[in-house]
């Protein structure tokens, strides 16, 4: 069997046995989404949004790139902020890193990557931003985690500062932006306490954030 008349082979399997145990569920789910929640994740195939917290399709709108990154230059990644935002008018979104991320530990080589260097350059300065706290870090073990979680931070911290979320706030819109990380190891997502719903305190909730993380640095 073909490589690709294997993923149609899985895929008419799966459709079947989601038939089999909800028979309306193509029919429901047809007509419209209305996910409360956007995912924006690593490309990383270890971390895919639906399963991980298991949830079926329609549940989860998804944005995912190398490294989780959300920059206020990245049209596409906008875009699907704006749709979440405005249209899906989504409740949660979530920034979710993961240790063990092939970009960050990429960002921290001196090996020249092409044009890839360019998106991982924006970790580079994350690290570059928080240099003293990662200093502290004596493995390259340790140092690779507290990255991958600053960096979830600070892409959190630029989805706050986007226009769309900002409007929502200042409307009144109920939107909650959380950094979250999964560990490879375990199959679990933690919390990096970093959770806004408004405006006013964000700088303050970062710093307090990123503290924790430094704490956590040997
Ligand atoms: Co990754």
């Amino acid at each position: 069997m073909s490589d690709i008349q294997k993923i149609i082979e899985g895929n008419r399997q799966w459709a079947e046995r989601t038939r089999t145990n909800a028979p309306d569920f193509f029919a429901a789910i047809a007509e419209q989404q209305s996910p409360d929640y956007l995912w924006i994740g690593c490309s990383d195939s270890r971390v895919p949004a639906n399963e991980i917290v298991d949830m079926l399709p329609g549940d989860i709108f998804v944005h995912r790139n190398v490294s989780n990154l959300v920059l206020h230059s990245d049209m596409n990644c906008l875009s699907v902020v704006q749709y979440a935002v405005q249209v899906l008018k989504v409740k949660q979104i979530m920034v979710v890193g993961h240790y063990g991320c092939g970009g960050v530990k990429a960002a921290l080589e001196d090996t020249p990557l092409g044009l890839i260097g360019n998106w991982l350059r924006h970790i580079r300065d994350v690290a570059m931003k928080h240099k003293a706290i990662l200093s502290r870090c004596t493995t390259e073990e340790n140092l690779l985690d507290r990255l991958c979680e600053l960096n979830v931070l600070e892409q959190s911290y630029n989805l706050c500062n986007t226009t769309m979320v900002q409007e929502a706030w200042r409307s009144g819109q109920q939107l909650e932006v959380n950094g979250l990380v999964y560990g490879l190891d375990d199959g679990l997502l933690q919390e990096l306490n970093f959770c806004n719903d408004e405006p006013d305190g964000v700088e303050t909730r970062l710093a307090e954030a990123v503290e924790a993380v430094a704490a956590l640095c040997r």
